[in-house]
């Protein structure tokens, strides 16, 4: 049976991609973003995945208003990036997992979630730029399989539903019939908004109690509406879904082997989280 070997989490700001492109990893606005992540390169170093599921939230690249999964899954052979207006380079496809994918969206669907599976797809800044945190050569060394949870239009899946939907994806990925090593990837938050009358809001008493939740009482954050969470993170830093996501994938119990908050990378409260079952 395939291995789960760990979950990390971290926002996907776009202008990220812009300090990659200009080389500015160790200019002082920067710094204390991008060295937080040597942790998470030496742990993906010794474990090796050779999958990773990622949890992100399209931001109109690839889903638009018109038609708006709650949860897609992909199972393409591969997977590009495009212009999303950001002036972001792309980056180098990435290899898709379809034996993991339509294992994935067999399992969930018996779970009773009622997903979309894209056997073509773009993925836009929230998982080209985590992934080039993760591998900055962007030389992948491990397949993708994208899961998009719609945090755009509401209404938005619960924060219950989310944590529901990781808890489901975890189970089958410690079901498939491999002997992958399995690591999984939710990427957005934490609190920030983009616009309207509390455009620049970040509340770093939440996000610091919701990341020690993860650990310490993981299902916290689902006793929160998503209106809840919008008042409590931000219109956009209700991303918090794909985190949790993520730490439903690991199950009951879950150790943090390194974290970092730093307040702001342009409007966002970044956060990054290694766990371990
Ligand atoms: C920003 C943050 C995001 O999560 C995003 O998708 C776009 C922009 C920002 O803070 O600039
Ligand atoms: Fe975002």
């Amino acid at each position: 049976m395939a291995n789960l070997v760990g979950a990390i989490t971290t926002s996907h700001v776009p202008a990220i991609g812009r300090a990659i492109a200009r080389n500015l990893q160790k200019e002082p606005y920067w710094r204390p973003f991008f060295d937080a992540f040597a942790p998470v390169h030496r742990w993906l170093g010794q474990t090796r995945p050779d999958t990773v599921v990622v949890f992100y939230n399209d931001h109109g690249l690839n889903f638009f208003l018109d038609k708006m999964p709650t949860f897609a899954v992909g199972a393409a052979p591969t997977y590009t990036s495009a212009d999303e207006g950001w002036g972001l380079a792309s980056v180098p496809p990435f290899e898709g997992d379809q034996d993991l994918s339509w294992h994935l969206i067999d399992a969930l669907v018996e779970d009773e979630f009622d997903i979309t599976s894209c056997q073509e797809m773009h993925v836009d800044h929230a998982l080209t730029l985590p992934m080039s945190l993760l591998w900055p050569d962007q030389a992948w060394p491990v397949k993708v399989v994208p899961v998009c949870i719609n945090t755009v239009q509401f209404p938005l899946p619960s924060a219950k539903r989310c944590y529901a939907l990781g808890e489901s994806v975890g189970r089958a990925i410690r079901n498939w019939d491999s002997e992958a090593r399995v690591a999984v990837l939710g990427t957005g938050g934490l609190s920030h908004q983009l616009d309207g009358q509390r455009a620049g809001f970040i509340n770093k008493d939440f996000d610091l109690q919701f990341m020690d939740s993860l650990v310490e009482d993981p299902k916290w954050a689902t006793q929160f509406s998503s209106r809840e969470l919008v008042e409590k993170a931000g219109t956009q830093g209700v991303e918090l879904l794909m985190w949790l996501a993520t730490r439903g994938a690991l199950g009951a119990s879950a150790r943090c082997l390194h974290r970092n908050y730093h307040i702001p990378i342009s409007n966002t409260a970044s956060g990054l989280m290694l766990l371990a079952p």
